[in-house]
């Protein structure tokens, strides 16, 4: 069924887990990420970005994601990633969105605060739970180029952040980008460690897509409750359709290749959903 992100990240948080926060962009994303869900167990988040609401519809990725998880008996949320203002995280809200992110990170210290706690206040009397963004995660975020200049979450700052916004989870800016990455990324893990001891809300990692395993295993050990991942499924749904439209160039049905496409993608979730070690936890 669907449900708020609130008991799974505490829930999360007090186990020592991660749940999986997926980027799904098509119909078959979101079957593949609740079929991986469902056969290994596991709560799972499906989010998108606003170039992806922009494709379609809040509302019809609120459909697609609200159908899947009704079939299921694991917990499922949808999640607006990135939400770019407060507008769009309250059509978000209006739509159904289970979970809201207010992604205040480009502007000034006091324009994060501002928004993030008026999106706070709007979505909470609802028990709709809300993440918020302090320092710059790096690369291309959704359509957006990260800006430049200190980049990273200061610990204290974050403290102070939460106090003051009263979000329910934090995405922290510890070395991660978006996109693929050119060599092996280096994170700051002990950075992540001095910004667990100051905050008590759940962590979320952006840019997961191309960190080693090991790596994400050891951010969920030092406190990562949430684990994005958006690029690698784009890759692995591309790959799919690839193969059958290589195979067999005269192919015209959509079904044939998409299904494809599902099949990596579901995959491929199912790796990182070990990876989170969040199986069986629903
Ligand atoms: P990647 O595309 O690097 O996986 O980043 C995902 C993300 O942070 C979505 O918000
Ligand atoms: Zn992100
Ligand atoms: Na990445």
């Amino acid at each position: 069924p669907l449900v708020t992100t609130k008991e799974l990240l505490l829930d999360a948080q007090e186990n020592g887990y991660a749940i999986g926060a997926f980027n799904v962009e098509n119909m078959e994303m979101v079957q593949a990420v609740a079929a991986a869900a469902e056969e290994l167990r596991s709560p799972v988040i499906m989010q998108t970005t606003p170039s992806t609401v922009k494709y379609a519809d809040l509302e019809i990725f609120y459909a697609n994601v609200k159908a899947a998880a009704e079939k299921m008996s694991v917990p499922i949320v949808i999640h607006l990633d990135h939400g770019s203002s407060f507008e769009l995280a309250m059509r978000a809200y209006r739509a159904g969105y289970t979970s809201i992110m207010i992604d205040g990170s480009h502007g000034t210290w006091e324009e994060n605060i501002a928004v993030s706690r008026a999106v706070v206040d709007a979505c909470h009397p609802a028990k709709i739970p809300v993440e918020a963004e302090l320092g710059k995660v790096g690369g291309k975020e959704d359509d957006l180029e990260a800006g430049d200049g200190n980049p990273y979450t200061d610990p204290i700052d974050a403290a102070r952040f939460v106090e003051l916004t009263e979000v329910d989870s934090l995405a922290v800016a510890i070395g991660t980008a978006h996109g693929v990455y050119k060599g092996t990324p280096k994170l700051d893990l002990d950075r992540l460690s001095e910004i667990r001891k100051k905050v008590s809300i759940p962590l979320v990692l952006h840019g997961t897509s191309g960190v080693p395993d090991e790596t994400v295993r050891e951010c969920i050990k030092r406190g990562i409750c949430k684990v994005n991942y958006a690029t690698d499924l784009r890759i692995a749904f591309t790959k799919g359709v690839r193969s059958v439209l290589d195979a067999e160039p005269g192919t015209i049905d959509p079904k044939k290749y998409n299904a494809a496409g599902r099949e990596q993608v579901k995959q491929y979730v199912m790796e990182k959903i070990k990876v989170c070690q969040s199986c069986h936890r629903a």
